[in-house]
């Protein structure tokens, strides 16, 4: 089982990314650690424990990270899409936590299982990457500590929160240009053009209600995200960004990826938070790259997701 800690700011497709590395036997999951970044830090940490107690994975620890980006201040924005618990304003519906927060801090509780694993760990940020850049500034040291990042954010062609901006990115562009741009730790970067490719719809989603209880929860969960694509695109069924990031993180190679030259827009114009990729043909083949996921078995992908939930 290769190690894995999931960094997170549930968020309904974060819920979807948990429960899906918690049915997952590839993965050994030590830790959840939280951002703020859908709702406030207490919603997504509170989350994170009723989601996990939810999957029947109390014993994993939950460690609180940052409240806020590095250096701006950012509005909360994603109150509209994943309401204004995080959880479409149903998170009582899932079970009380038995425990509470980790004493430590998520940094220093990822440095500690950093140190102790046997093998370099998997992290899959799905949320501002504040607490990696953190992580990544206060103890250089276990950077080999860490197989590879797979990183849900950014857009090669324009964003989803601005015209130029992936959320995750816009929530902390600084910390993300920290661990994409200036930190030589192998990532993989998940961007919303694939994740939006696979889309979920109605008939996926309600297959849920056939499976145990994990599955109905998490379709009980869904109806302001849901509510979002109907709004914005007249469509019925969900963009599970997070979750297909951690079946990358689950089954390597899942997705496909391509080597990009990268970096990110830190201005305080309309462009802040863009992921700059270079695709030109005439790039420099020396620059130093990160791995962008660009295609996936669409189909596959769905089963693979809607399967593991079932089987829970
Ligand atoms: C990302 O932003 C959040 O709203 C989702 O949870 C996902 O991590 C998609 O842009
Ligand atoms: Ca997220």
């Amino acid at each position: 089982m290769a190690p894995l800690i999931i960094d997170t700011d549930p968020g309904i497709d974060d819920a979807f990314a948990i429960a899906l590395a918690a049915a997952s036997p590839e993965v050994d999951l030590l830790a959840v650690t939280t951002v703020f970044g859908n709702v406030p830090l207490a919603h997504t940490t509170a989350n994170a424990l009723r989601l996990l107690e939810l999957c029947g994975r109390g014993e994993v620890p939950v460690a609180a990270g940052a409240d806020r980006p590095l250096v701006h201040p950012q509005p909360y924005s994603a109150f509209r899409v994943h309401g204004e618990d995080g959880l479409s304003g149903l998170a009582h519906t899932l079970p009380e936590p038995s425990r509470d927060v980790h004493e430590l801090g998520a940094v220093e509780l990822m440095a500690d299982l950093l140190r102790a694993a046997a093998e370099p760990v998997v992290i899959a940020p799905i949320g501002p990457l504040t607490n990696i850049a953190l992580l990544l500034a206060t103890h250089p040291e276990l950077k080999p500590r860490i197989a590879r990042l797979v990183i849900m954010g950014g857009g090669l062609d324009g964003g989803n929160t601005t015209s130029a901006a992936e959320f995750n990115i816009w929530s902390d562009p600084e910390a993300a240009r920290r661990v994409l741009v200036e930190e030589d730790v192998p990532a993989t970067l998940v961007p919303v053009d694939l994740t939006r490719r696979c889309a979920v719809d109605a008939a996926w989603l309600d297959r849920l209600d056939t499976g145990g209880a994990v599955a109905r929860a998490l379709n009980v969960l869904t109806p302001s995200y849901r509510a979002s694509y109907q709004r914005s695109l007249g469509w019925d069924g969900l963009v599970l960004h997070d979750a297909v990031a951690l079946a990358e993180a689950i089954r390597p190679g899942i997705l496909h990826t391509q080597g990009y030259p990268l970096d990110v827009e830190c201005s305080l114009g309309p462009s802040r938070g863009a992921t700059v990729v270079d695709r030109r043909l005439s790039r420099d083949p020396e620059a130093p790259t990160v791995d962008v996921a660009v295609d996936t078995e669409l189909d596959a992908l769905r089963t693979f997701i809607l399967e593991r939930l079932l089987a829970f």
